[in-house]
């Protein structure tokens, strides 16, 4: 199933409630929440009190991304602040069976995540114990990158391995790549500029879910 996971990462930050109540116009399915620590990427932006503020605000899955070094540390505040979805980049963690047990344990969603130079192997022993896994297609750390085209074979890969897996892709997404992405298997989009950059957020995501379906039609033939 096609979902659309709009990052807050491009929204007015000044109005963030009404942005939300756009996204929910829109049909999103997830909010994105870009969590960085100014380490395991070179920008910092927000926390588990935004986290908490977003699903105070919204019935919306709260889907976070944590580009951060030490999830461990954190998981616990962010189950706490309500997020549904946590995701966790395979190249920070010691023991990845440990922390999406402790995930799933706190009532979360565990998902994985990967660099786009990260070796998509390192995922694949754990795929039994993540309801999704998260392919970067940009380098994390802001938005408004290009998509980095290679990044589908990692799609293309996990697809094979897993055909009922969530899988989401994240970066550079609009819609000239949204179609490349759902064609080599991926169904969890996620977009920051292309929606909230955009004039009209609701027909952002409109538009973005049509160009997706019309590619998943061309794939089902
Ligand atoms: C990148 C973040 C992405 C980013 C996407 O570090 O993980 O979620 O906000 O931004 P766009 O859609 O503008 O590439
Ligand atoms: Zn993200």
């Amino acid at each position: 199933m096609l979902k659309i996971s709009p990052s807050i990462l491009s929204a007015d930050f000044a109005d963030l409630e009404g942005q939300i109540r756009l996204i929910e116009q829109g049909g999103a399915d997830y909010v994105h929440l870009d969590v960085m620590d100014g380490h395991f990427v070179p920008n910092i932006s927000f926390g588990p009190m935004v986290a908490a503020t977003v699903n105070r605000i919204t019935d919306l899955t709260c889907d976070a991304h944590l580009m951060i070094t030490d999830p461990d540390k954190y998981i616990e505040a962010f189950a706490k602040s309500g997020v549904d979805i946590c995701t966790v980049h395979i190249e920070v963690l010691d023991d990845p069976r440990s922390t999406l047990a402790r995930i799933r344990e706190l009532g979360m969603a565990p998902a994985l995540t990967l660099n786009p130079d990260t070796d998509v192997e390192l995922i694949l022993p754990h795929l039994n114990l993540v309801e999704q896994v998260l392919v970067m297609s940009v380098f994390p750390g802001f938005s408004g990158q290009s998509f980095i085209p290679d990044t589908l074979d990692t799609v293309r890969r996990l697809r094979s391995e897993a055909p009922e897996l969530d899988i989401e892709i994240d970066g550079g997404m609009n819609s000239d790549t949204v179609p490349q992405a759902v064609e080599a298997g991926a169904n969890v989009l996620v977009a920051a500029s292309a929606i909230f950059k955009s004039t009209d957020i609701v027909r952002a995501i409109r538009d973005l879910r049509a160009v997706a379906q019309k590619a998943l039609k061309r794939e089902e033939q």
